[in-house]
């Protein structure tokens, strides 16, 4: 099933880490310090965050770098005039083209991860997934891309379900169980919901993670793209997902067999073990941290999700099963909502009012190609920014 070779001390597997100043890039380059052995980085990229990459760069000693923005670029280049530093989204992608790479691991936020998805299945490289809304734009042409065993996901969810099905056939997996956490507002009513702020929505029970994707998780959009993530990853029908609450977040998903046998994985809530396991499989290497003592954990909860306070859940639940070009419609608003949201310009309850306003004048179209989906992706902002301004006016 693995088309690749497992790294062996003396013979590290080497990284291109894009987003390493981000969440998930920063705990993929903690998991390289502590397998020196094992991982070697050899390409990074941001966005703005200079400081942090060319203190990064300093640490794993990193010839080739990317930053989005052209000022950050040209900053950099100052900064660290030994290294390489490629200007722009084509330069991040050609950082999946280098010769000394042998996995891309995308932990870029957003649809602007979808070119250095695409770019590395079509070099035929590994890529460690972080990037889940490449996949719920990009849907089938991405996985038509992926060869087997070269697309491992990282977000917790998928890689336990991945995990669950190792070594089994999958036309026996009858159900997926994806598990929520709830977010920090579980519970809410709708009306409670209408005066949080991003402060308050920023504050995940179980996990620390980027703003964008904390918003998500506390709208449930996060779920529902999630689900997206999952019937295109392992070939799942929507009506075979179930997603269930799960506050205490220790099991990260489960899948049931035909025979009535449920696997599930359980873990301690930490990012480092899904970003370890897709660098280190087929093997594992030592526990990046301390694994869970299940003394300690007392009750596991579980309940259904209240689809008619967390909208968006429905909605992208939705925009999954309509399939074509709707999940690009409906990710591109999301992203507009959520960054007016933390930037204040919206209320809470507004994001998903903005992601319905886009979808409700979104014409689906039979999805055909990147190019298509860039198109629909920049309109559909354009069209969300609009419904932002005048929500925002009000
Ligand atoms: N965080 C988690 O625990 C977690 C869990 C599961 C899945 N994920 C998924 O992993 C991905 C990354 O999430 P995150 O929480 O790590 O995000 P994050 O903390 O916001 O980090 C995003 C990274 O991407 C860079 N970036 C943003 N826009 C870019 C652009 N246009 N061009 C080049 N680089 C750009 C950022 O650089 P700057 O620092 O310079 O802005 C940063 O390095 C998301 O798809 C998320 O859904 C995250």
């Amino acid at each position: 099933m693995h088309a690749h070779p497992t790294p062996t001390p003396g013979h590290p597997i080497r990284v291109a880490v894009l987003g390493s100043t981000g969440s998930i890039g920063r705990q993929a380059l903690d998991v390289a310090a502590q397998n020196p052995d094992l991982v070697k980085i050899v390409a990074l990229s941001a966005n703005s965050s200079v400081d942090l990459i060319a203190r990064q760069a300093e640490q794993f000693d990193v010839q080739h770098l990317a930053m989005g923005r052209s000022d950050s670029a040209a900053e950099l280049a100052l900064r660290v005039p030994d290294s390489h530093v490629g200007v722009g989204a084509d330069a991040v992608e050609e950082l999946t083209l280098l010769d000394d790479v042998d996995i891309v691991l995308n932990a870029l936020v957003g649809a602007a991860g979808l070119r250095a998805t695409v770019s590395t299945l079509r070099a035929g490289r590994r890529l460690a997934l972080a990037n889940k809304e490449s996949l719920v734009v990009g849907g089938e042409l991405v996985t038509s891309l992926a060869k087997p065993g070269m697309m491992t996901p990282v977000d917790s969810e998928h890689s336990a379900i991945y995990q669950c099905l190792l070594g089994e056939d999958p036309r026996d997996a009858s159900r997926i169980w994806l598990t929520a956490s709830g977010g920090p507002f579980r519970g809410r009513t709708r009306d409670d919901l209408a005066s949080v702020t991003a402060q308050d929505a920023l504050k995940h029970p179980n996990w620390v993670m980027g703003p964008k994707i904390s918003i998500d998780s506390a709208t449930l959009m996060n779920k529902g793209l999630e689900a997206i993530e999952a019937h295109h990853l392992f070939g799942m029908d929507y009506d075979r997902i179930r997603i269930v609450v799960h506050p205490q977040s220790c099991i990260h998903s489960m899948v049931e067999f035909s025979d009535g046998s449920v696997i599930a994985h359980l873990g301690a809530t930490d990012m480092r073990i899904p970003i370890q396991f897709a660098l280190s499989e087929p093997r594992r290497w030592s526990a990046p941290v301390e694994p869970v003592d299940f003394t300690t954990i007392g009750q596991l909860d579980f309940e259904n999700p209240d689809l008619d306070t967390f909208k968006c859940l429905a909605i992208a639940l939705q925009a999954g099963r309509d399939g074509g070009t709707t999940p690009v419609a409906m990710n591109a608003a999301n992203e507009v909502a959520v960054a007016a949201f933390l930037k204040d310009r919206i209320g809470f309850t507004d994001v998903d009012r903005v992601v319905s306003g886009v979808l409700d004048v979104h014409k689906r179209e039979v999805l055909e190609s990147i190019e298509q989906v860039e198109e629909i992706d920049m309109r559909s902002r354009e069209s969300a920014e609009s419904i932002v301004e005048q929500v925002s006016a009000t």
